[in-house]
């Protein structure tokens, strides 16, 4: 097991005791996640818009800026994490016809749903420019955040 993932996850639960809303929580986890993992090359969440449900909006990212900002959960690998409800490893971009390109640099890609209060409001989406970059631990290690990061949203809503 790398040692790097259990580091990542402590890191973000103690970020998360103190801090005061989910976009500087966003803004740390890209961060530390990429500077962290080299190999994970654009990191960022796309969450689901509140008032149009149909449609994936970015949130905080670390790498290349993108054109897609909205992406109709209809389109694309993140909007099939949406519509499958699980989380999708693209091992080859180039062979994925859902694929929709945001560098040329990209090779593989996995896209995480997150889940609050038992639906997917959002999800994490890393790119890598290593071909088969995400394995069963990468996987693990990205549902566990994503897990993480829903316990706090519902932790949110009920806040309010
Ligand atoms: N490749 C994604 C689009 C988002 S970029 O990777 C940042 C997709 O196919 O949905």
């Amino acid at each position: 097991m790398d040692k790097r993932f259990p580091q990542i996850i402590d890191s973000i639960q103690r970020f998360a005791a103190t801090a005061t809303d989910l976009q500087s929580l966003q803004e740390f986890c890209v961060k530390l996640i990429a500077e962290q993992l080299p190999y994970y090359n654009w990191v960022g969440f796309y969450m689901l818009d509140a008032g149009d449900p149909s449609v994936l909006v970015l949130g905080a990212f670390h790498g290349a800026p993108t054109e897609h900002t909205r992406i109709p959960v209809t389109e694309g690998i993140c909007g099939a994490a949406v519509a499958q409800g699980e989380t999708v490893v693209v091992d080859d971009v180039a062979s994925d016809p859902r694929y929709l390109a945001c560098s040329i640099e990209t090779r593989s890609e996995i896209v995480v749903p997150i889940r609050a209060d038992g639906r997917i409001v959002g999800e994490i989406d890393i790119d890598s420019h290593d071909l088969k970059a995400f394995g069963d631990q990468d996987r693990k290690f990205l549902e566990d955040c994503a897990g993480l990061f829903g316990r706090l949203i519902e932790l949110s809503h009920a806040a309010k």
